[in-house]
């Protein structure tokens, strides 16, 4: 009988360490025919099991164009990421997913887009940066605000030429510059790059992912310049248990983050009873 919550093995195809805590791993499952019909959206999630250790939701940080090798970008904190840190190319996992709504990218009729990303945030928005390069003539400005704590945590350094080179406009900030690295852009919060930023309201979709509080000021910011609860979207963070609307781990009020999210548009927050983003704007 079909159990859902029974993971399909994956392996280790490749090991990227991105900063001191934080690694993007390259998988692909085992079974030829899981591996052929794998699809996901920018914005999805699996659940990634270590067996015999635990299972914890890990958003897909890849191409949705190269399905039959995806990546996840993992902070190491905790059970299932720290044992993951000590995994190595060729060691079998558990992947079942993917799961979530993702960015509303094919559902909006979206012309430009702001992406606002702080941190490991940066992940679940890869996928889209991929997408929106692949798609470009579809949109108009492209602008992404991103900030990490120093120059050595930014995500994907690599790739920020290959993003420039395509008409995306990338503004950088980091909160602090260890004393001996080299850095000659900003220094301060990411919403501190709205002074810089030529996004304007006008069919404008607002993309957001980091941390809540981060989340918090980048709202209130972008609602102080016009910007409307409906154009912004924000990915939740919430502890999960099963990632299919089961268990109620995920709950707040009548959502559930593993499957009405984990993106919502900021106004769908405002109808819910409990505050998330601290309450940012009410
Ligand atoms: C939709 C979604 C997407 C995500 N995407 C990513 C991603 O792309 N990359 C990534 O690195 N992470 C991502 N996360 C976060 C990740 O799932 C968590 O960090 C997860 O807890 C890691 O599992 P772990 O077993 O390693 O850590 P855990 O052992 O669960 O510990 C993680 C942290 O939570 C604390 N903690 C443990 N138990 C509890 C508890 N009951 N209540 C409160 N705090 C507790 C621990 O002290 C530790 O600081 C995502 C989460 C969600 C919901
Ligand atoms: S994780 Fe079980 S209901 Fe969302």
């Amino acid at each position: 009988m079909f159990n859902p919550f029974k993971p399909e093995r994956a392996i280790i195809k490749d090991i990227i360490k991105e900063t001191t805590d934080t690694t993007t791993y390259t998988f692909s499952f085992l079974d030829e025919g899981v591996r052929r019909e794998f699809r996901f959206r920018p914005g999805q999630f699996n659940m990634l099991t270590i067996f015999g250790i635990g299972e914890a939701p890990i958003s897909i940080s890849s191409n949705p164009a190269e399905p039959e090798t995806f990546q996840h970008t993992v902070r190491h904190v905790g059970n299932v990421t720290k044992f993951l840190s000590k995994m190595q190319p060729g060691d079998i996992v558990g992947i079942r997913g993917p799961y979530g709504t993702g960015w509303p990218l094919d559902v909006l009729p979206i012309k430009n887009l702001l992406i606002i990303a702080g941190g490991i945030g940066l992940a679940p928005l890869r996928p889209v940066i991929h997408e929106v390069i692949d798609r470009r003539p579809e949109f108009g400005q492209v602008e992404v605000l991103y900030g990490a704590r120093t120059p050595a945590e930014l995500l994907y350094p690599a790739e920020y030429e290959a993003w420039r080179q395509a008409g995306i406009s990338l503004l950088l900030t980091v909160d602090a510059v260890p004393s001996g690295t080299a850095w000659e852009g900003q220094v301060g919060v990411v919403t501190d790059l709205f002074r810089q930023m030529s996004s304007r309201p006008g069919e404008t979709a607002v993309f957001t992912c980091g941390p809540e509080i981060m989340m918090s000021y980048v709202v209130k910011g972008l609602l102080a310049r016009g910007f409307k609860p409906e154009q912004i979207y924000v990915s939740l963070e919430r502890r999960m248990n099963c990632g299919v609307k089961k268990c109620g781990k995920c709950q707040i009020g009548p959502k559930f983050v593993c499957r009405d999210g984990p993106v919502f548009a900021y106004a769908e927050l405002l109808t819910l009873p409990e505050e998330v983003l601290g309450g940012a704007v009410r």
